[in-house]
């Protein structure tokens, strides 16, 4: 399949550009399993690598030029690397100007120009990362093409295509998307400790269960502007609690002393919205480590009831769900799933549901005619199966 990809994006390439890129490289999107709104909080996240890539085929030039044109896409951009600031190139160029852009600091603008083609097989829009996808498929381009690069570790390029995302295309997002798509191990989760930026693989204990993404395909505009809210309202409850980041309160707080005169909730009062959002983080990041451990004890009911948990907690406490991914977690739950939540920034997009191998079709029906029912259009499904990391194609 990758092969085949690259072969067909290569001949279009040189359609389009008259020579044979130098490689192909392929970044997968993700879906993340617990741990949401959590990464920009310094905590922990459990996302796996989709099956589902962004190919880019590139073509190094050595005149600082950026020359970017997708599949998808009816125009490109094209500009010098040093004209590449935030909102410009704007929209889906801006991931791939914005990452040649960063690593121009290190290795000289006149070495990382550069022709690109892109065909992104991550379906766009549904909140699985084909922007990360398409950043870290150019970033691994470039490592891997400009001299200057040669010995950029997989973690140091994530904080590149981080840079790239929060400075070029204005989208102030946290690190697991990257980190996932650079760093995630075939066959395996990944606990990201977004404290440390350390990565452990977690091995999927439940063959007889699955992942199934259910694209809810609405974006609400409603969404626009709320994720950086979220994050400044974290940022300013950490900086009233005293501590760098929300990771570094003791999750005992919410039971133990909570209420008490200047605890927590004491100072966290002249904070709108502070205190669900505080308590979200703090749950959700317990969360991610009990289901790692439900996953090692094999425990399927407690690993869906975690997933349910954590859609409950984004949906009152952060308030980031919306009436369709509600929709599709009630309807799957009542068709019997173990488990189902929103998964992603929230607004619209995907929810990701566990379910029993022999009972897919029968949880993807139901989700659909509950849909169907409220006069939404068709939901789309796709299978979770995690796969590799970014790599090179050929
Ligand atoms: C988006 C961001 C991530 C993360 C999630 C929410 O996907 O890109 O960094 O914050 O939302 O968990």
């Amino acid at each position: 399949m990758d092969t085949d990809v690259a072969d067909s994006l290569s001949t279009q390439f040189l359609d389009r550009f008259g020579d044979l890129p130098d490689g192909v490289w392929a970044a997968p999107g993700r879906v993340n399993l617990v741990g949401e709104h959590t990464d920009y909080n310094g905590g922990y996240a459990l996302p796996l690598a989709l099956p589902h890539r962004t190919y880019a085929a590139v073509r190094r030039r050595d005149d600082g030029l950026l020359r970017v044109a997708s599949l998808q896409a009816p125009h490109g951009w094209e500009g010098p690397v040093t004209t590449v600031r935030q909102g410009s190139p704007d929209g889906w160029a801006a991931y791939v100007a914005g990452v040649a852009s960063v690593l121009a600091e290190r290795a000289g603008a006149a070495e990382v120009g550069m022709d690109v083609l892109v065909d992104g097989h991550v379906p766009l829009g549904a909140g699985l990362s084909s922007s990360a996808a398409l950043s870290c498929s150019a970033g691994l381009a470039l490592r891997d093409l400009v001299p200057q690069l040669d010995g950029l570790s997989e973690a140091e390029l994530v904080g590149v295509c981080v840079r790239a995302e929060n400075e070029v295309a204005g989208a102030a997002t946290g690190g697991m998307d990257q980190t996932v798509s650079l760093r995630a191990v075939d066959e395996h989760l990944l606990l990201l400790d977004a404290r440390d930026r350390s990565v452990v693989p977690v091995a999927w204990t439940l063959p007889d269960h699955e992942l199934l993404v259910v694209d809810t395909r609405v974006h609400h505009a409603l969404g626009d502007g709320q994720y950086e809210r979220r994050r400044r309202t974290c940022e300013e409850a950490a900086a009233a609690l005293g501590v760098g980041s929300l990771r570094e309160l003791d999750p005992e707080v919410l039971d133990r002393d909570w209420e008490r005169p200047a605890g927590p909730a004491r100072v966290l009062h002249g904070i709108p919205d502070a205190l669900p959002r505080v308590r979200h983080v703090l749950t959700e990041n317990e969360r991610v480590l009990d289901l790692v451990a439900a996953l090692r004890e094999q425990d399927v009911a407690r690993v869906g009831s975690l997933m349910t948990a954590s859609h409950a907690s984004l949906r009152d406490d952060y308030e980031v769900s919306c009436p369709e991914l509600d929709l599709t977690v009630e309807a799957a739950l009542g068709a019997g799933a173990p488990g189902a939540r929103m998964t992603g920034g929230g607004f619209g997009g995907s929810a990701v549901v566990l379910v029993a191998r022999t009972e897919v079709e029968q949880v993807a029906e139901s989700v659909a005619q509950a849909f169907a029912r409220e006069g939404l259009d068709a939901p789309a499904f796709l299978h979770a199966v995690p796969g590799p990391p970014a790599h090179r194609v050929r």
